[in-house]
């Protein structure tokens, strides 16, 4: 008797943090020709897939800036950023902006929507630049993914500043990135729709994308895996499952 062949081992794939930073510094050179400011001074941490990271710390502490270094909007002066295994740093700028498409994420505090286009076009707006094909179909359940679907034909401005939100939830979902970057998501937001955010933002992290998001609302940053206190450009605490009355004291202590 034989014995029937071992069925083939399914590949493992090697694992890579979802964004991986190593000594990310930042210097802005003032236009007016004055002294280099260095605001971010070598920060390194590592975002997991599924895993929803808050990043809290006082005013001008570089909070933006790191969220914008690691995303690929600002070039760090120093260090590296890896998106899903790639190092965002070596890249052109034509292949970084493609990597953004394709793998990042981006929600502002102030929507960033185009006004006089719909719901469903600013959502398919990315798409379209990177001449991807977009089903009609795709947008309306990108919409409706953010409970917005009846929403897909009104404008920016006839929404409430929550809806505007969620559309450019949907917008940054749309290519379904691997790392999702929110930079005060709420800020604008009164609490219950800010907890709506906050609740999609969560549904992101648990369909396993990984989600970095910058905020100054503790009860907010309390419902993320992780939490990074930065102070004056520097990590100054990490804390896992962190309470609100905790990241408190670490942004108190922070000041
Ligand atoms: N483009 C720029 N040119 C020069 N300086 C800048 C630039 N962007 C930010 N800065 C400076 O870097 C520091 C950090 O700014 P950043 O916006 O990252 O802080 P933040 O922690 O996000 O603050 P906030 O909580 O108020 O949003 C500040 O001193 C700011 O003035
Ligand atoms: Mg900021």
């Amino acid at each position: 008797m034989t014995d029937a062949p071992l069925p083939r081992p399914t590949p493992v794939p090697a694992f890579a943090p979802a964004l991986e930073a190593i000594d990310v510094a930042k210097t802005f050179r003032p236009d007016s020709g004055g002294e280099p400011v260095e605001v971010l001074h070598g920060i390194s941490l590592t975002v997991t897939p599924g895993e929803m990271v808050s990043v809290v710390g006082p005013s001008g502490s570089g909070k933006s800036t790191l969220l914008y270094c690691l995303a690929g909007l600002e070039r760090p002066s120093r260090g590296g950023v890896r998106i899903g295994g790639v190092d965002t740093t070596a890249l052109s700028a034509r292949r970084l902006a493609q990597l953004r498409r394709s793998s990042i994420g981006f929600v502002f505090q102030s929507y960033n929507l185009i006004p006089s286009l719909t719901a469903a076009q600013n959502v398919a707006l990315p798409a379209r630049l990177a001449r991807r094909a977009v089903a009609p179909d795709e947008v309306v359940e990108a919409l409706a993914a953010v409970g917005l679907a009846e929403l897909a034909d009104a404008k920016p401005p006839s929404m409430s500043g929550g809806q505007q939100q969620r559309v450019a939830i949907a917008r940054a979902l749309f290519a379904r990135p691997g790392i999702l970057f929110a930079d005060e998501p709420t800020g604008a937001l009164d609490a219950a729709a800010g907890r709506v955010v906050l609740d999609l933002l969560r549904g992101v992290r648990d369909a396993g994308s990984a989600v970095l998001m910058v905020t100054h609302d503790l009860e907010s940053a309390a419902r993320a895996d992780r939490a990074i206190v930065i102070r004056d450009g520097r990590v100054h605490q990490e804390l896992a499952a962190p309470t609100a009355e905790q990241l408190f004291d670490a942004v108190l202590a922070a000041r």
